[in-house]
């Protein structure tokens, strides 16, 4: 796994303030020759993300270069990690500080097959999610509240949980967005108080207004989902995986996913 600390093979300082306080952002790319699929998209919700916190902003082909020299050639992922960099301590953001850019490389994940061709299984997270509409959408280093959600079922044959704010609204799942079709729309959780405004999602959304039809993102009750006659999981690295089953009920199979992750794989 090549890590490199500022394009070099280097260790992390261990004042950097995203280790000492969540202070920075990431972005996980599918890698395919060293060419992250929707580069543009990350790097456009980093430079987002720095515009919200005030992040001096990363240098777009530096970064680029990043990606493909962590992983140069074949099927991988990269993390890109953008941190606002080392400093003493306190909370006080420093101004005359480099940031830090770390860039990692991972083999593709091992997902069984049949996560896509027969969907995957849900369940419900006790763990909420806070709002905060100054840090919703952006993918800060803050994930607490994943790692705690993620800890709290370890059957293999669970895929994902779906988690919802502290008003009990349906918001995303641990690490993919969630999309529904209810009474003849495409729906998907608004995340202007919190969540992470997937890249994925954003994909579907543009593949729907040309393919389908327009997705409406509003506030979802988990009560609607019983109602849904098709359910699915978005992230990065896996397109769309269908739900077979939320919190022990079966979910209908639908087109989309399916119709989406074919529309996918021909981008190559
Ligand atoms: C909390 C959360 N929501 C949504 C997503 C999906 O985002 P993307 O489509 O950019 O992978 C992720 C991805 O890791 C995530 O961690």
């Amino acid at each position: 796994m090549p890590v490199l600390v500022n394009g070099r093979a280097g260790q992390l300082d261990p004042l950097d303030r995203g280790l000492q306080y969540g202070d920075g952002l990431f972005e996980t790319m599918a890698v395919r020759d060293g060419r992250a699929r929707f580069v543009d998209w990350h790097l456009a919700r980093l430079a987002d993300g720095a515009c919200r916190l005030a992040l001096r902003l990363p240098d777009q082909e530096q970064m680029r270069a990043q990606i493909a020299a962590a992983w140069p050639a074949g099927r991988g992922v990269v993390k890109l990690i953008w941190t606002r960099g080392a400093e003493g301590r306190g909370y006080r953001p420093p101004v005359n500080v480099d940031p830090t850019c770390i860039a990692a490389g991972f083999e593709w994940p091992a997902w069984p097959a049949a996560a896509w061709s027969e969907g995957v299984r849900l369940r419900y997270c006790q763990m909420r999610l806070g709002r905060n509409p100054l840090l919703a959408g952006i993918k800060h280093l803050n994930r607490l509240e994943q790692v705690l959600a993620r800890a709290e079922w370890d059957d293999e044959g669970i895929a994902e949980g779906l988690m919802l704010d502290d008003r009990g609204q349906v918001i995303s799942g641990t690490q993919s967005n969630l999309f529904a079709v209810i009474a003849g729309q495409i729906v998907t959780p608004a995340l202007d108080q919190c969540g992470v405004a997937g890249i994925m999602r954003r994909a579907f959304c543009a593949w729907s207004a040309l393919h389908a039809t327009a997705v409406v993102e509003r506030s979802l009750q988990p009560d609607e989902l019983e109602t849904a006659a098709e359910i699915f999981m978005t992230n990065a690295l896996i397109g769309a995986w269908p739900v077979r089953e939320l919190a022990g009920r079966q979910v209908p199979a639908g087109p989309l996913a399916v119709r989406f992750n074919s529309w996918l794989a021909a981008q190559g």
